[in-house]
């Protein structure tokens, strides 16, 4: 079943077609990338599809019904939520409570709220982002101040405060950017798990060996527009894309 469908979806900013007549489809369970070279237009895919920006033109349908309108938070509720291509945690707060920040990026209720009720967490939510912490790797660091973590430490902890309200689908923007190479390979590794767990994924990546290691499906957008779609190894050896993008040499292995 789809889950994520955009049709047509085109952001012109004044003469710039960021993005221009798109079509996308995501399948419930499916690890989708989204791929291009700087100023393709992959974030702001992410924006229009996470509500973030209007469209200009075109619709978008995540779990059968048209969001339209719809403010980021509302996309949240409804279980679509991204993470961000810069590092966007609560710096002078813990690693515990940026996931509790997570958990409630779709109440209505401001930061300050949240936090002035920081001692009244019920049970069961502490119990949830003890979970996701687990479940992340971050444990042994859930007192720590998110300022203070190592840079592949601190885009994981994006990812659990994006996880800690159990979403349909999760939007990963550059999650590996500025990772070593073994930080980049736990963090594909761990996409694999969210996705096995029922997640599905959505994922805009620079990084060709994670993107061809972990997406089933790959979009490549090139100046705004689709330029191919297919498995990592159509993709890969598609001449277009090879030719905008790729360059010669690059394995799908
Ligand atoms: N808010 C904005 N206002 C004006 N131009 C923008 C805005 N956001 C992105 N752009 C432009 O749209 C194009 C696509 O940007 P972006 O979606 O960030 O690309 P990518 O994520 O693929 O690198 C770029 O030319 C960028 O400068
Ligand atoms: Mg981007």
């Amino acid at each position: 079943m789809a889950l994520l469908e955009a049709h047509n979806l085109t952001k012109h900013f004044g003469g710039l077609a960021a993005v221009h007549r798109v079509d996308l489809t995501v399948h419930d369970g499916e690890i989708v990338g989204l791929i291009g070279p700087n100023g393709a237009g992959k974030t702001t895919c992410f924006n229009l599809l996470s509500g973030f920006l209007p469209p200009t033109d075109g619709t978008i349908t995540f779990a059968g019904a048209p969001t339209l309108g719809l403010k980021p938070y509302e996309m949240v509720a409804r279980g679509l939520v991204r993470t961000f291509q810069q590092t966007t945690l609560f710096q002078e707060m813990t690693v515990l409570q940026n996931v509790l920040m997570g958990l409630h990026q779709h109440s209505r209720r401001g930061l300050g709220r949240v936090l002035a009720s920081w001692r009244a967490f019920p049970p069961d939510e502490m119990a949830r982002c003890h979970e996701v912490l687990a479940f992340t790797g971050l444990t042994a660091m859930s007192e720590q101040l998110a300022k203070s973590l190592p840079h592949g430490h601190q885009r994981t902890l994006g990812i659990a405060m994006a996880l800690a309200v159990r979403p349909r689908l999760l939007m990963l923007d550059e999650p590996v950017t500025g990772m070593n190479l073994d930080e980049s390979l736990r963090v594909m590794q761990l996409v694999k798990t969210i996705r096995d767990r029922g997640t599905t994924i959505l994922l805009v990546e620079h990084n060709m060996r994670a993107v061809m290691g972990t997406c089933e499906r790959i979009l490549v957008l090139n100046f705004g527009q689709k330029l191919a779609e297919g498995t990592p190894a159509e993709v890969a050896s598609n001449p277009d894309v090879i030719a905008a993008y790729l360059g010669p040499g690059v394995s799908h292995a």
